[in-house]
Formats: C-alpha cells, sequence, structure tokens
C-alpha cells in the first residue's frame, strides 16, 4: 500500500483561488481511483476561516499540539474529514488562517512557514508517516525543506520521499535571507540552498531539495528552462534537470460534465448539440445580450492580468468586434485597467458585450455552456484548465501554443481522411496572430456542418485525470 501525502495551501471545493485549488481537489480522489485500492491519499491544507459552515461542521478534531516555529510557540489544531476515498486533514490556527483572503497579507511567509511545519509535526502526532510527501507550489516549498533539514535525523522522516510540484513559477516565495532564522527557524545550512538572487526563495529551496520536481505540463518544464519563463529560476532548473518532468493536468470529469450539470439551463451531451443552443439563450437573457442564434459568442473567463494574454485581446478586439457580428462575454476580475477596458467596451456595445468582473464558479458554467468559441491567448500557461472546460461544454477554444495550452490543444486541420486537431492555435504573442486564429475560428462557425463535426470532436477528446493519475503513480513508485 503506498502512502501519500500532498501538502498544499488550497483544495476544492474547500478552498480555492484558482487553478491549483481545481487541481488539489480532484488529483488525490483520481490517484486513489488509479491505485484501486492499492494507495492511501490523504491531503494536509490550512483550516480557513473562509470554509463554508457546512464542510467545518463535518470536520473531528484529530490532534492538538504547539509547533515551534523560531522562537514562537504556536498553537496548532489538526481537523480531519474524509471525502471520496481520500483523508483530508486541516491544520487550525485561528491568529494565521482565520482571515478573510487566502494569501495576500504582510505575514504571509510566516504563515506558510507555519503551516508547512506543522504538517510535518503532525505526522508523529497522527502516526502517518507517507512514503511520498507530495508538494505545491511556494506556499507547500517549505514543508519539503523542514523535513530534509531539520527532520532527516529521525529514522521515520528520513525514509520520506519528496515530490514538489511547480503549478506557476512566478510565485515564489521570496523574503529577506535574514527571515531564514528568525522567522523560519532554519540554520545557516540553509542559507546556500535557499539565497537565489539575494533572496530567501523558498521555491528554489524545495527544487533543490526535492527528489523529484514536476510541473502541470511537459511543456511548460522545458519552458521554464529558459530565461523567457523561469522568472529567474533557469540557472536552478538547468542545475536540476534530471529530476524535472511534466505531467498535464486533468479536470474534475463529474464537477465539469454538461450530461448532468444542475448549474446550467440545459443539459447536453455532443450528441445533443441543439440543446446548447439552449443554453446560449439563456444566458443570453440572463445577462443581457441580444437574443440572437446567428452569430457566434465569444468567452474569456480569466483572471485579468497581463500574462493571460489580455494585453493582445486589448490591441485586436475592437477590430474584431467591428468587423464582424460576434457577441462576447468576459468574467474575471484583475487588474484596474484591463477591468477598465471591458466596462469601456460594454459601454460601447452594450447589446454585444458583456463585463461581469467577478468570480462566479456557476456563472462560469453557464458561460461555458453557452459561448461557442474560448478565447485563451496566454503569454504563459503552466496548464491552464478553462480551455478543458470550455472544451467539455463544447466551446471551440482559441488558444496560444505555451505551456499546457501547447499540450492539450492542437490546431484544427482539413484532410482529405477527415479533419484533425482540436482548436485554433496561434504561436507568436502579437495581436494580429490572436485575431487571425479569432476570425479562422468564427469563420468555421459559420459553416454549420463542420462547426458541428468539429465541436463533437472537442468534446469527445479526453481531459479527465485518468492517464495523468496514472503517470503520477508510476513517478510515485519510481521513487
Ligand atoms: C496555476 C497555473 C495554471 C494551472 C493551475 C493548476 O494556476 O497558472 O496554468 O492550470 O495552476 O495546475
Amino acid at each position: 500500500m503506498q502512502k501519500i501525502l500532498f501538502v498544499a495551501s488550497e483544495a476544492m471545493p474547500f478552498a480555492a483561488t484558482g487553478g491549483l485549488g481545481d487541481v488539489l481537489g480532484s488529483l488525490p480522489t483520481a490517484i486513489a481511483n488509479a491505485a484501486e485500492g492499492n494507495a492511501d491519499v490523504r491531503v494536509v491544507m490550512p483550516y480557513y476561516g473562509t470554509m463554508s459552515q457546512e464542510w467545518k461542521d463535518r470536520c473531528e478534531t484529530a490532534v492538538e499540539f504547539y509547533v515551534d516555529l523560531s522562537w514562537r510557540k504556536q498553537y496548532c489544531g489538526v481537523k480531519k474529514l474524509e471525502k471520496d476515498g481520500v483523508t483530508y486533514y486541516f491544520i487550525d490556527n485561528e491568529y494565521y488562517f482565520n482571515r478573510k483572503t487566502l494569501y495576500g497579507e504582510f505575514d504571509d511567509g510566516e504563515r506558510f512557514a507555519f503551516f508547512s511545519l506543522a504538517a510535518i509535526e503532525m505526522m508523529r502526532h497522527i502516526d502517518f508517516y507517507p512514503d511520498v510527501l507530495h508538494a505545491h507550489d511556494w506556499q507547500s516549498a517549505l514543508s519539503v525543506v523542514y523535513l530534509k533539514l531539520k527532520y532527516s535525523h529521525i529514522a521515520e522522516y528520513s525514509a520520506i520521499k519528496t515530490l514538489f510540484t511547480i503549478h506557476n513559477i512566478e510565485y515564489q516565495g521570496k523574503y529577506d535571507p535574514y527571515l531564514l532564522g528568525g522567522l523560519f527557524g532554519l540554520s545557516n545550512d540553509a542559507i546556500s540552498i535557499m539565497e537565489y538572487g539575494g533572496c530567501a526563495n523558498l521555491m528554489k529551496g524545495a527544487i533543490v531539495l526535492s527528489d523529484k520536481v514536476s510541473t502541470v505540463s511537459p511543456r511548460y518544464s522545458e519552458e521554464i528552462k529558459g530565461e523567457e519563463y523561469s522568472h529567474g529560476l533557469h540557472h536552478i532548473l538547468n542545475a536540476e534537470a534530471d529530476k524535472l518532468c511534466g505531467i498535464l493536468n486533468g479536470i474534475d470529469y463529474d464537477y465539469y460534465n454538461p450530461v448532468s450539470d444542475n448549474a446550467i439551463a440545459s443539459k447536453f451531451s455532443w450528441r445533443s448539440l441543439a440543446k446548447k443552443a439552449i443554453n446560449k439563450k439563456a444566458l443570453q437573457e440572463e445577462i443581457g445580450l441580444d437574443p440572437r442564434d446567428d452569430v457566434p459568442m465569444l468567452a474569456i473567463i480569466s483572471r485579468l492580468v497581463a500574462h493571460k494574454g489580455i494585453d493582445i485581446v486589448r490591441e485586436c478586439i475592437y477590430n474584431v468586434i467591428e468587423n464582424t457580428e460576434v457577441q462576447l462575454v468576459i468574467l474575471g476580475k484583475g487588474d484596474a485597467e484591463y477591468e477598465r477596458f471591458f466596462c469601456e467596451l460594454q459601454d460601447r456595445y452594450p447589446n454585444r458585450v458583456k463585463a461581469l468582473m467577478a468570480y462566479d464558479r456557476n456563472l462560469a458554467k453557464r458561460i461555458y455552456a453557452a459561448c461557442d468559441i474560448f478565447v485563451m491567448p496566454s503569454k504563459s500557461e503552466p496548464c491552464g484548465l478553462s480551455q478543458m472546460i470550455a472544451s467539455r461544454y463544447g466551446a471551440i477554444p482559441v488558444i496560444r501554443e505555451t505551456g499546457g495550452l501547447y499540450d492539450s490543444i492542437k490546431p484544427y486541420e482539413e484532410r482529405s481522411s477527415g479533419i484533425s486537431g482540436n482548436g485554433f492555435t496561434f504561436a507568436d504573442y502579437r495581436a494580429d496572430a490572436l485575431e487571425g486564429a479569432l476570425r479562422a475560428a468564427i469563420s468555421l462557425w459559420y459553416d454549420t456542418a463542420k462547426r458541428e463535426k468539429l465541436v463533437g470532436r472537442i468534446m469527445r477528446t479526453d481531459f479527465s485525470w485518468k492517464k495523468s493519475a496514472l503517470t503520477y503513480l508510476r513517478l510515485y513508485e519510481s521513487l
């Protein structure tokens, strides 16, 4: 029986701010299923004040102890619940985690150092020592560091292997090296391991100390070895290249399923595409767009930040709207300048453009189910889940060929033997390249026979966790 412990700062449905939470909400169960009873899969995450009461009520207290974080002695309660074949532990400390948001607090470094150390300490209190500790992103990076630097003299701990997964290299957890001792409670030998570019870099520490490092798509694992994508860490990743690999994420096929989804107006499958049109009509009514079924609806569902490619959208979207009859729906929050831009666009074309500056998972589903073309021109994209969700709900993805977008969406081609590909793609990060791909998708949409053939193919593309969960299992075994 393989014992796996995931250490992460978020997991659906308990707490999530983005793709990381989606992955941690579905991968552990997928791994338990793929192992067919031969894996004991557990997850540890913070017990956030924002977690819904329903889940809090389902938790029981497993153990309580104190954690020595540098000179501080902090209370740690461990709550526990079981869900879909996985045991979830929640690290409870009101002072650190009973806040209004998950991240962005002045003391995030201290909060996640406490979380990481508590996750390691927890093992001896619940008497569960995993074979593999699987840590995710900078918030959990210190769990690897503590395990290897502070606990390796204890037999049970020294046997634990580690996998560190990078979901986004942009956020590394960089602190003043002075804090290594005073705040994180690490000794001097940690400095040479963690120090990078004048900072104590938590992600670097985990990369160097982990037995294996993975990213969330094969392409991204190559990209981050180069300066353009590495946010400064390419030297380290090249030095550690032999332990680096990429495994493509999947999506939760039960949660995202147009055949059984109660959040959408009309359930449908690739065999009943006419019902997708009902979703389009319902959304047009809901958000106040012209009730037209004879023009394609484009959608963007994204954080509105630069690396999602919003600036090239801004450059070309007026052209597209002026020269075609498309409708456009944008759902997401982000940088003020982008929010303002989309609101102005809506003011100018009130019956054709809707700018919904919100984070709303059910509304997102209604948009996926309604739209015809899904736009995701990211400058960088470690994996990206939206293009997979859009595909599942029968929207044609238009993507830039980067990271997981490159690995999941291949260009549509017509051949004598039939069609290939599952979307429209472009390589250069330029507005005219995006516009070209959008126009190609729009013109295909008007050809009903071709459109239905492509959409059917897209909806049947396998973005479930099945294959990747097995790849993770093999990786754990290799450790
Ligand atoms: C991060 C990445 C995104 C990826 C997600 C889950 O949010 O930016 O590309 O899909 O993590 O791994």
